[in-house]
């Protein structure tokens, strides 16, 4: 298998990774916990194989704080997702964050175990807040992994 390598988002990706979120995330728009994101306006990270992209995280970096804003790997269980929290992660330590977080829903189990084998650990349970989201961008599925209703965000996080 080739090696992983991985590469900060440039300005001449901005339209592919637009392009990325609106196939993966239903539109532009990514809502978190009442805040709006535009990730092809974020920095991020591109995770390529043999030069193919297969992996997309975005961040938002906000004083001493780092929220990983999607992550999106297109070659499940080859270390993808690993590699680009890694990315991430020396990011936000270079930008002297103290903490990384994120914000996931109650139905994406396969998150929930990824960022916690990772080392994440959770910290916030919003009830309901999918509902409140919904209104900003209504393109949220009402079903989500193996059609579990779409209804809480669960924060996590790990101290830098
Ligand atoms: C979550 C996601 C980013 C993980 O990416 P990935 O490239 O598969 O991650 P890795 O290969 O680095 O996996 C690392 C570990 O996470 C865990 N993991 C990943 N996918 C898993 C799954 N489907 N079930 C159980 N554990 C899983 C495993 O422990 C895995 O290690 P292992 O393969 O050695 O057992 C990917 O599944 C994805 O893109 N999901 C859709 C988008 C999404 O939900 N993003 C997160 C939003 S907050």
């Amino acid at each position: 298998m080739q090696d992983l390598t991985v590469h900060p988002v440039q300005p001449a990706d901005q339209d592919w990774v637009r392009e990325i979120t609106i196939q993966n995330w239903g539109s532009e728009q990514v809502v978190l916990h009442h805040a709006l994101y535009l990730p092809h306006q974020l920095p991020g990270w591109i995770a390529r194989r043999d030069g193919d992209a297969v992996g997309l995280l975005t961040y938002h970096i906000d004083a001493a704080a780092c929220e990983i804003v999607t992550l999106d790997s297109f070659q499940p269980r080859q270390g993808v997702g690993t590699t680009l929290l890694h990315a991430v992660r020396r990011s936000a330590c270079q930008a002297g964050c103290r903490r990384l977080w994120l914000i996931t829903t109650n139905d994406n189990l396969t998150a929930l175990g990824f960022y916690q084998k990772y080392g994440f650990q959770l910290c916030g349970l919003y009830c309901g807040a999918v509902q409140q989201a919904r209104k900003i961008k209504p393109e949220i599925p009402l079903l989500g992994e193996n059609g579990i209703p779409i209804r809480d965000e669960l924060e996590l996080e790990i101290w830098l």
